[in-house]
């Protein structure tokens, strides 16, 4: 297995290059199959994600070709309406192709998304939405089975809340569903998320009725069938921010264009509390930092607020900030698996309850870290950019589901990172 090895200090360069929305592409590449016309999907990012999404698309009857940043789709069979376990296993955001398949072909199967390291995974909601269309909902051997009734899907009004707020896949797939469900659908606290705009904005030009994405209602007026496509997916502003974090932390005047800063503001309003500015031209962002960080506190929280996957990556930041912060995580309480590896860099950070109290050091200290989940390993390489020495970041499979080209991206800014082969490194003492 390959890792990542950071030699911390460097300061950073220039400009990079955003990539296409990996939360949007995911479940806007699962349209393809409400629709008999072809699809092209334009800035799609290449990583491990989006090509799994393609191989349960074409376990689903759709032929798809990839050619660079653009995905082309055609529906040739629909006689699959089972997601594979073994893929949607690897990849919960599976799930997304429910309320597609519900929708056009009248029933569904899909495999429970069990829990993952960031926490328990339920879709409770999407389901709860589903059966308000009048879906039948069965399990059995760890699988959904979603069957619409035989005069297909009614649209009816549904709140989506849960004990955690809004829900962006479960918005998704009661949206896709409810496009052909006869009537009106009304969905109520409804996910605001810009993916969820970006879903909603590529189905409309497809030919459905959907209004209110973006706000906590969004109304959607049945139709009888949707054309084909040709859409480009929304920058991602997870990895926007990723970005202007590793610029913040080595204290880099580095610049981040073609995201959306309109989509950053939560997270622009964290870093200008610790003294990080970040001047915005047209679709460019530079930041331009203020010295050491100052401490700052935050909740994550449903968009427009501070977006969880953010939260493993401003940590990192945090870390090495003058005076104690303070991160509520709102979301998925348990997502501070990243604390407990930046300990090992020498971070100074108590976890109880869905709170982390992280008391600033001058310096991170290199060492062998482990990523357990995508974010969770941004962060970590980011806390190496800033920290005294080397440090090994395994399981880097994580990192690569969800950045393209990561390392390659910040070593042309002047980051010292090189992917090499676990094999090939010194065992770290103890280890
Ligand atoms: C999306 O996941 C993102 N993934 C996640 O990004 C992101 O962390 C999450 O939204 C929150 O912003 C994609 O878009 C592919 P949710 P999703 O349903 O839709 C609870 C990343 O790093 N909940 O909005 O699955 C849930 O447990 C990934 O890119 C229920 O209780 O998340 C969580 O606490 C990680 N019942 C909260 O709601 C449900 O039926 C929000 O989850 C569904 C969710």
């Amino acid at each position: 297995m390959d890792c990542y090895l950071v030699d911390g200090g460097a300061k950073l360069s220039g400009t990079v290059q955003i990539n296409g929305s990996k939360n949007a592409a995911l479940p806007i590449l699962a349209v393809s199959l409400m629709t008999a016309g072809r699809c092209t999907f334009r800035n799609v990012p290449v990583i491990r994600d989006l090509q799994t999404q393609v191989k349960i698309l074409n376990t689903l009857g759709i032929e798809s070709q990839w050619d660079g940043h653009t995905v082309t789709t055609k529906v040739v069979d629909t006689y699959n309406s089972v997601a594979p376990y073994e893929l949607v296993k690897t990849m919960r955001a599976g799930v997304c192709v429910l309320g597609p398949l519900l929708g056009m072909r009248g029933q569904a199967t899909v495999s429970l998304p069990g829990g993952c390291v960031i926490g328990e995974r339920p879709i409770d909601l999407h389901l709860k939405g589903l059966a308000a269309l009048g879906a039948e909902i069965a399990f059995d051997q760890g699988n959904i089975h979603v069957t619409a009734p035989r005069g297909g899907l009614t649209g009816a009004t549904v709140y989506l809340g849960g004990k955690f707020g809004s829900s962006v896949l479960a918005t998704d797939n009661v949206m896709c569903a409810a496009v052909f469900a006869k009537g009106v659908t009304v969905i109520e606290c409804a996910a605001c998320e810009p993916e969820v705009v970006d879903l909603a904005d590529c189905l409309n030009i497809m030919g459905a009725k959907i209004t209110g994405a973006g706000s906590p209602r969004i109304t959607i007026h049945g139709v009888k069938r949707l054309r084909g496509v040709d859409w480009s997916v929304i920058p991602d502003r997870i990895e926007t921010a990723t970005f202007l974090i590793a610029g913040a932390i080595t204290q880099s005047p580095i610049t981040v264009a073609g995201g959306r800063p309109d989509h950053q503001l939560a997270v622009l309003d964290v870093l200008r509390q610790m003294g990080v500015e970040v001047k915005r031209h047209g679709n460019k962002m530079t930041v331009v930092p203020g010295g050491r960080p100052k401490s700052a506190e935050l909740a994550t929280l449903p968009y427009p607020a501070f977006p969880t996957d953010v939260q493993s990556p401003m940590l990192a930041l945090m870390a090495i900030a003058n005076g104690t912060s303070i991160v509520t995580e709102r979301i998925y309480p348990d997502r501070f698996m990243a604390a407990a590896e930046m300990k090992r860099l020498g971070a100074n950070i108590a976890v109880s309850n869905g709170q982390a109290v992280i008391q600033g050091v001058e310096r991170l200290q290199g060492a062998p870290v482990m990523a357990s989940d995508l974010r969770c390993g941004a962060a970590l390489v980011l806390a190496g950019l800033a920290a005294q020495g080397q440090t090994r970041v395994s399981r880097i499979y994580h990192v690569e589901r969800g950045y393209e080209r990561f390392e390659e991206r910040l070593r042309k800014l002047g980051a010292r990172i090189h992917r090499v082969s676990e094999e090939s490194v010194e065992p770290a003492a103890g280890a």
